[in-house]
């Protein structure tokens, strides 16, 4: 298995911190905000990584993180020249892939728990997808998802009346067949290729799986969330 954080995008929910350096590069309680996906991924085990971002700040990315021999692992970089979603900076990774299976995260999930036990259950599982699922307060702001007794039904991306509290979280697990995928899904009403549109197609292919994250979580994209990273990160919460 392969890993691959995105940490492109604009910040723009976090301006003006992000004019002149990337949101990843922020800290969040000691370290920059993207050390925590690394280190997860490396703990569960993924060790060739592809790091994703924007040209103007490919630079300052690559000064921070370098080769990865300081966190056991091994980089490679992709420039994303515009931001049109999620789904369309994962596409970047097909040739570094190489049909491989993949271990996605973006880079501004922050979590105190581990990977470990969701990336076993997926080398596990036969093919297809699978993600992570955490019950929020605010799941409005998420790709939530619609479950009956055992399986997601359907997955709505930021909906006004959310079918449940379980938000759809940044890390994803997914066989080769994603990249086909994306290139069958269309931009959705704010322009971007929607990482919910992605899982809701392995939904409709009856191939699609979900684990509970355990332990604390939060996006750090805007300034409440970020605050809320850096306290959990800090030990306050
Ligand atoms: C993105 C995804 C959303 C997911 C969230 C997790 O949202 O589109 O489905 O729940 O990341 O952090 P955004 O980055 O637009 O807030």
């Amino acid at each position: 298995m392969k890993g691959i954080i995105l940490a492109g995008g604009k910040g723009t929910r976090l301006y003006p911190l992000t004019k002149v350096t990337n949101k990843h590069l922020l800290p969040v309680g000691t370290e920059p905000m993207i050390f925590n996906p690394i280190r997860k991924m490396v703990e569960a085990g993924v060790t060739q990584v592809l790091i994703v971002t924007s040209t103007e700040h490919m630079g300052d990315i690559v000064n921070q993180l370098g080769s990865g021999k300081q966190f056991g692992c091994e980089f490679t970089y992709r420039v994303q020249e515009d931001a049109r979603g999620i789904a369309h900076a994962l596409l970047l990774g097909e040739t570094f892939a190489a049909g491989e299976r993949l271990l996605v995260i973006l880079g501004d999930n922050i979590m105190t728990g581990t990977l470990v036990p969701h990336v076993e259950a997926f080398r596990q599982q036969p093919c297809g997808a699978r993600v992570l699922l955490k019950k929020v307060g605010d799941p409005e702001r998420f790709g939530v998802a619609a479950i009956d007794e055992t399986q997601v039904v359907q997955i709505e991306e930021k909906p006004q009346k959310p079918k449940s509290d379980y938000a759809v979280i940044g890390y994803y697990m997914y066989d080769h067949k994603v990249f086909d995928i994306i290139r069958g899904i269309s931009p959705s009403e704010r322009g971007e290729l929607e990482i919910t549109s992605v899982n809701n197609r392995y939904i409709e292919l009856g191939e699609f799986e979900y684990g509970i994250l355990e332990g604390d979580w939060t996006d750090a994209g805007t300034f409440e969330s970020w605050q809320y990273a850096n306290q959990m990160m800090l030990g306050l919460k």
